[in-house]
């Protein structure tokens, strides 16, 4: 029974109420409207606001959002306790659609040591609160806190006295995230037929994850007969949180074969919805989140990259605009292959020939297992380099650099000079003196540094450098500059110092063979700053 037919699934989205309760989830007033109105925005049913009872910033808010709320009904939540409801009560009341939510406790646990009552007075207290709940507004949700814990018997004597009292909802959570799917489906369809009146209500699941299975648990409650499904954004939630809504959302929408459900969001504003809870709340969303995760529409395995650039169903089961997500992206790593490479160089306007793409993609895989992320501007970076050094005469080969606040820095280079290996050590000022001198020793040369730039292609500690070094010849006047990146600084600083005097060489006289150094290697690597 619900307004929307049979096989309507109404969300109830409760992250400003069960999300708020997650130990650090704290949103400000002007927060909570902005996640309200993007709730009522994407189609959300109802919006348990808050507890109102709780302190007045939460009243304030729940009232605002029921001023502002356009479609969506909005729920105040209440302890079955006369001064909660009235206050439940107050705060809704400018929504166009408000709602009362009140709960008890049912089971033995939560009796005997929370509640310390008979089960015949809960029977009276469901009774006497609902009652008053339902003397305010016409929407009252009655919930069984800890219903999956609760013997069917007494959880029917329980509903069957809400639904009397008029409630219009029955929701019995798993407050505990204890169940598994099969006991809770058999919960919904035993209370139902136990019930006389079942079918005046709408029956409610509100799963907790403390064993992974909210989402789970709350299709199967729908196979119960369950229309309303309680969730929150991102899954949080009181401890390991509620079910999370974007995947029942898209659970339901791309199993329609099996789950004849249908619900009134718009999926393609999830990740939006995802992205504002995580920065209000201050809860990342694990990298592996399904549906929002950032890595739920990435790919870095060769063979799922060349399915996926044949067909993108081979595997994905959804796309990434249906949740609002952009596109599928192909990460780069180590596990990438030469058509995930060749399409990325192409996206990135490269067209190498086949040596180049051999030689690129070897410094590639090279570079991937150095490197957790390689991003585009790496790739950029790693092209370009090689483009601009296609010519050179000076190679390095090696750099061995030590640094640090203990004895003097030095450098031991080695660099391919017209195919001849030359090895040096070399102190300096500092590390990248120690290189440059090092460099200055094995070519003599007598252009001046005018210009040393680093700076991080890409974000994190493993970022690659890029360095930017610009020489003058004194000689002749002019000035080249070299560009090289490496996720060793020391390394990028030798190249692009190397590519630059590359190319004041080949300026100056291209075909004329680097002259090795006359003088002593061991005289002129003791040669100070
Ligand atoms: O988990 C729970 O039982 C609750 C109720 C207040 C509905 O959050
Ligand atoms: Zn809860």
């Amino acid at each position: 029974m619900t307004a929307k037919g049979k096989d309507h699934i109404l969300i109830f989205d409760t992250t400003l109420r069960d999300g708020e309760q997650s130990p650090g989830a704290t949103m400000t007033f002007e927060e909570k409207i902005e996640v309200a109105e993007l709730l009522d925005d994407m189609g959300v049913d109802i919006i348990e606001a808050g507890f109102p009872i709780a302190s007045q910033g939460d009243f304030d808010a729940v009232s605002e959002i029921a001023r502002r709320a356009k479609k969506a009904t909005i729920a105040g939540l209440a302890r079955a306790i006369s001064g909660d409801i009235a206050r439940a009560g107050d705060a809704v009341k400018h929504a166009v659609n408000p709602r009362i939510h009140t709960f008890v406790s049912t089971s033995p646990i939560h009796l005997e040591f929370q509640m310390r009552k008979s089960e015949e007075e809960v029977l009276e207290i469901i009774a006497a609160t609902v009652t008053q709940a339902r003397n305010l507004v016409e929407d009252v949700e009655w919930s069984a806190m800890d219903a999956t814990r609760t013997s069917v018997e007494y959880l029917s004597k329980c509903v069957d006295a809400a639904i009397k009292a008029g409630a219009t909802t029955i929701n019995l959570p798993d407050t505990v995230g204890y169940s598994v799917p099969n006991e809770i489906r058999d919960m919904f369809i035993k209370v139902r037929e136990n019930v006389a009146n079942a079918d005046k209500a709408v029956f409610s699941a509100h799963c907790h994850n403390d064993l992974g299975l909210a989402v789970a648990n709350s299709l199967a409650a729908a196979d119960g007969g369950v229309r309303q499904i309680e969730c929150t954004i991102n899954g949080l939630g009181e401890r390991a949180g509620n079910a999370a809504l974007e995947e029942i959302v898209m659970a339901i929408k791309t199993r329609s074969d099996v789950l004849s459900y249908t619900t009134g969001v718009d999926a393609t504003m999830l990740t939006r919805a995802s992205k504002l809870v995580s920065a209000v709340s201050s809860f990342p969303v694990q990298y592996n989140k399904a549906i929002v995760g950032r890595n739920a529409f990435a790919h870095e395995s060769g063979i799922h990259q060349d399915g996926m650039l044949k067909n993108q169903e081979t595997f994905e089961i959804m796309t990434p605009q249906s949740v609002g997500a952009g596109k599928t992206s192909l990460v780069m790593g180590k596990h990438s292959g030469r058509h995930a490479f060749v399409t990325k160089l192409e996206e990135l306007g490269y067209k190498l020939s086949d040596n180049a793409f051999e030689d690129a993609f070897v410094r590639f895989k090279d570079l991937a297992d150095r490197k957790k992320h390689v991003y585009d501007e790496d790739i950029e970076a790693l092209v370009d380099e090689k483009i601009a050094t296609a010519e050179d005469r000076v190679r390095m080969v090696s750099l061995t650099v030590i640094a640090g606040t203990v004895g003097q820095q030095s450098a031991t280079l080695t660099l391919d000079v017209d195919g001849e290996h030359k090895t040096v050590q070399t102190i300096g000022n500092g590390p990248v003196d120690a290189t440059f001198n090092a460099i200055h020793a094995i070519i003599p040369h007598d252009a001046t540094l005018a210009l040393y730039q680093v700076h991080a292609v890409t974000e994190g500690t493993d970022a690659q450098a890029e360095v930017s070094v610009r020489l003058k010849d004194e000689e002749t006047g002019s000035s080249a500059t070299g560009r090289a990146a490496d996720p060793d600084t020391m390394a990028a600083s030798a190249k692009a110092y190397l590519s630059a005097l590359n190319k004041l060489e080949v300026r100056k006289q291209r075909g004329r063979a680097f002259s090795a150094p006359e003088q002593d290697l061991d005289r002129e690597a003791r040669r100070g700053p």
